[in-house]
């Protein structure tokens, strides 16, 4: 045994020689044998024409001529499959649609306009096969949303999930490439807190699954919960870096039945420090907007495309319109008085001090012409303790802002915060918060400047530039109550 070990190491060595004093003819003649794995989205942009390549992915249709095999082969990279082009004795019974497979072949221009590039298959190896009865989705037939809404596990292989999915990477990318170039710094705001930012109480309380230990306490010594805003703890760093922001899950227990609500969703969150004016948020939060939607528009067109002419065809236009011009901005009065000029017969009252419901604030976007529009200096007492009062008489309001959206309504929400250290510790006091609240007031005992912020969510943005109308249409595993699948 221990000379078979030698033998094969002094084979390895005399092999390691071989090629280190190897010529290049003989490296390339080396790596020929082992053909280049490839994406899909590179051989369909005619990357490695001519080569022997291996493709994997899944099969999204077959088709059996006499002499011939056709296959479209999907890997994720891009809404394009790679035509499989095969002689007819390759084929096998369990290549069926959703099979997974690995085709090693030469990569040819194509004779057909629909595909610029095929690829002419010497091997095809089914690596998983797919019982094509039982799998939920059909070759050629559009699938709805909500047909595949009920698959959770499976609908990122069908093409309008797989395009949304790859949308929603993007526009990851986009909000963080935004941020970048204008000097924010990204903090990671916790996920369990014991503050109710927002204090509307739509809280999920987090306790261990069993007891912590044998003397029955709990595990944290004050309630705990998952964050329904990272916004205070943005507060908290925007107090020593200026600009900050942070993006990811934020969690509410509230009506989550809704085509706008989710139990837990992705927030971008943004703080700046000396601000002079809600006009300093307002310009961060639509260049975002902007830059965030041109970048997926420039970089995901076919995906886009997809929704734009088949899911909800004309919303191109919408949003282009959404780009032409800045965005008009009205104050929540004004957005009453054009309630209450309207001849629409809303079923919330339109009252002054009322909240703006989704029906007034779809209405409203409507009126400005279906662009998105900031609504600003709403009633302080429609407000969490945080926004700045605007003290103004004999109607208060407080220095926030929404910003509402085409076909979704509210999209972000932000106000200027109070940094007036006895305005704060009044409207604490009023509300029995102060204790709870005692390091907040800290922020403003040390080197308090006025700073202000908002949060987008995420989803909601991505159905605003998609026209999709159901937000669970626009999260990989979405959460809503009675419904947590996976
Ligand atoms: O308006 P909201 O409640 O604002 C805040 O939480 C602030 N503390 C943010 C800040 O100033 N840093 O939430 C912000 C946005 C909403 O405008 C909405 O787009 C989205 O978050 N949102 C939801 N999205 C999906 N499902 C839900 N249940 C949501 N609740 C809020
Ligand atoms: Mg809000």
């Amino acid at each position: 045994m221990f000379q078979a070990a030698a033998k094969t190491l002094s084979v390895a060595t005399t092999t390691a020689a071989t090629l280190t004093r190897a010529t290049s003819f003989s490296l390339r003649h080396y790596c020929k044998k082992t053909p280049a794995k490839l994406r899909v989205s590179q051989a369909v942009a005619g990357a490695e024409l001519g080569a022997t390549v291996k493709v994997q992915g899944w099969v999204r249709s077959v088709r059996a001529q006499k002499a011939n095999l056709f296959l479209h082969v999907n890997d994720g990279s891009s809404l394009q499959s790679l035509q499989v082009v095969a002689s007819s004795e390759l084929n096998d019974p369990l290549l069926t649609l959703g099979s997974a497979v690995e085709v090693t072949g030469t990569l040819r221009k194509s004779p057909h306009q629909k595909q610029p590039v095929e690829l002419e298959a010497d091997q095809i190896h089914v690596v998983g096969d797919c019982n094509p009865v039982d799998f939920p989705f059909k070759i050629k037939e559009r699938h709805s949303l909500e047909y595949i809404r009920q698959f959770p596990h499976l609908r990122c292989r069908t093409n309008a999930f797989s395009s949304l999915l790859r949308i929603r990477s993007e526009a990851t990318t986009a909000v963080h490439s935004y941020f970048k170039e204008n000097g924010f710094v990204q903090i990671h705001t916790p996920v369990i807190t014991s503050n109710d930012c927002e204090g509307a109480g739509e809280l999920f309380q987090v306790e261990t699954s069993g007891l912590y230990n044998e003397e029955g306490e709990k595990f944290f010594s004050v309630p705990a919960f998952l964050t329904v805003s990272g916004q205070l703890h943005l507060e908290v760093m925007s107090g020593a870096f200026s600009r900050v922001y942070t993006f990811g899950p934020t969690f509410r227990a509230e009506n989550s039945q809704s085509r706008r609500h989710l139990a837990e969703f992705y927030m971008v969150e943004a703080e700046v420090s000396f601000t002079q004016s809600l006009e300093d948020l307002t310009k961060v939060m639509e260049d975002m907007f902007r830059s965030a939607t041109e970048h997926v528009l420039a970089h995901c067109a076919e995906d886009v495309d997809l929704f734009h002419k088949h899911v909800t065809p004309g919303h191109r236009d919408t949003v282009e319109a959404m780009l032409k011009k800045r965005f008009p901005v009205i104050a929540y009065s004004e957005a009453i008085d054009i309630l209450n000029q309207s001849s629409k017969k809303f079923t919330f009252p339109t009252d002054w001090g009322c909240d703006l419901q989704t029906e007034h604030e779809k209405y409203l976007v409507k009126h400005c012409g279906n662009v998105p529009v900031f609504v600003t200096d709403y009633p302080y007492d429609l407000k969490p303790f945080y926004a700045r009062d605007n003290q103004d008489h004999p109607k208060r309001t407080a220095a926030a802002v929404d910003l509402l959206v085409p076909g979704v309504g509210e999209l972000c929400g932000g106000s200027l915060r109070e940094e007036r250290l006895d305005l704060l510790r009044a409207r604490l006091e009023e509300a029995g918060l102060e204790d709870t609240y005692s390091w907040y007031l800290d922020l403003r005992r040390f080197g308090s400047v006025p700073h202000g912020g908002f949060g987008l969510g995420f989803e909601r943005y991505l159905q605003c530039i998609l026209g999709v109308d159901n937000i669970k249409d626009v999260i990989a595993f979405p959460r809503s109550s009675h419904s947590c699948l996976l």
